[in-house]
């Protein structure tokens, strides 16, 4: 695993924004002060997306899953969630995506806070 910087604000830069295809996702995996955490980044329409790459069903990685545009469906067992808002998307599933904040630098690096904004 390679070593990701952590700018002031706490955010991690983990891939270059051409590393990311387009209507697909990249799997990152990092460190957060010593804990693994595998983040998924996905672009969709020009806006990029980031999210705990671990489905909150049984856990199987959600990179390796579809997008119909911003719509995710997991290998695993075939839950949905929407990417832009981290919702469940078939009722009566309740656990929703963990999402990550992202910003970009003027070199087109990726950056991503990993502290879940829900
Ligand atoms: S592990 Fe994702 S739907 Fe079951």
């Amino acid at each position: 695993m390679s070593s990701h910087p952590k700018d002031a604000d706490g955010f991690y830069r983990l891939a270059q924004l051409d590393q990311v295809p387009d209507e697909d996702m990249l799997q990152v995996m990092m460190e957060d002060d010593g804990v693994e955490v595998d983040i998924a980044l996905a672009m969709v329409d020009g806006q990029l997306y980031a999210f705990r790459d671990i489905c909150p069903h049984m856990a199987f990685p959600l990179s390796i899953g579809y997008l119909e545009g911003t719509k995710l469906t997991c290998v695993g067992h075939a839950w949905t969630f929407d990417i832009k808002s981290g919702r469940a998307l078939m009722p009566p599933i309740k656990k929703n995506l963990a999402l990550y904040e992202t910003k970009l630098d003027g070199e087109n690096n990726v950056w991503v806070k990993v502290d879940p904004l829900f």
